[in-house]
């Protein structure tokens, strides 16, 4: 059973890196411990009407420093407040949550589109092997594409209006530059769901093991209240049903696990 804690935890540091686009520094020495890319923290708000965590996922860890960053789009409440907080403030949070991916693979393609992107940068960090990240953006706001840049062999990237990259999207930049991706052995993917769908093709029709990373909307995030099912190929032995907690089982799944 993996070990989570919850706890007070200081802001580092906070910046914008593109329209709505906010990453924040957190200290947190017992998290940071236990956690693996494509995990996620639940982050607590101050309102005291809004008693569920919002769940983010961990963006980077630096386990010397003890800290974790964060990478979100502002979408409602919750996430405005965190994109006002400051350097020095306090805020309580929830973690590590979910299983993460595994960091396989002697040359890995990294997937990912919009808010799915941060957590790629800490799987790029920790896999040995050979690293091709491909990303996908609206436009020329390409947050995180210089950090991934460092840490990857190579990045590839496709926006929808073809400011920067393939004009179109992640597969028209994957088919693309097919030559770049040859000889791959794992796809690990993180994004809309549309995005998914695409990626789970692309993996199993080239018989890539390829791994999701599902962005269902949670509630409680510790497989409690269910509000966060995805369909899965095989019925759950306890429920008896073709269902998934996408925050406890998940959020990463095989392709072949699930149903899309
Ligand atoms: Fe409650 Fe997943 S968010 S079970």
């Amino acid at each position: 059973m993996q070990k989570k804690t919850k706890c007070k935890s200081k802001v580092i540091k906070t910046d914008c890196l593109a329209d709505g686009v906010y990453s924040l520094w957190l200290e947190a020495p017992v998290i940071v411990k236990a956690a693996k890319p494509g995990q996620f923290v639940s982050l607590y708000t101050k309102d005291e009407d809004k008693l569920l965590p919002r769940p983010i996922s961990i963006c980077e860890i630096d386990a010397q420093k003890g800290v974790l960053r964060f990478v979100y789009r502002v979408v409602g409440k919750g996430t405005t407040e965190f994109s006002q907080l400051q350097t020095g403030d306090e805020l309580e949070i929830m973690g590590p949550l979910g299983n993460g991916f595994p960091t396989e693979g002697k040359h890995a393609i990294l997937v990912a589109g919009g808010i799915g992107i941060p957590p790629m940068l800490e799987l790029a960090k920790q896999i040995a092997g050979k690293v091709t990240v491909v990303v996908g953006y609206r436009d020329y706001q390409t947050f995180l594409a210089d950090d991934l840049a460092k840490v990857a062999d190579e990045v590839l990237i496709a926006t929808d209006d073809g400011s920067v990259g393939t004009k179109g999207t992640v597969i028209d930049a994957m088919n693309e530059k097919a030559d770049v991706l040859a000889g791959a052995d794992v796809i690990y993917a993180c994004g809309p769901l549309p995005m998914l769908r695409g990626v789970k093709v692309y993996g199993e029709e080239k018989g890539i093991t390829t791994y999701l990373s599902m962005e269902e909307k949670m509630a409680c995030g510790i497989g409690a209240c269910l509000a966060c099912v995805c369909q899965s190929t095989e019925v759950d032995s306890h429920s008896n049903v073709k269902n998934k907690r996408v925050c406890k089982d998940g959020p990463v799944f095989l392709s072949t696990e699930i149903e899309l």
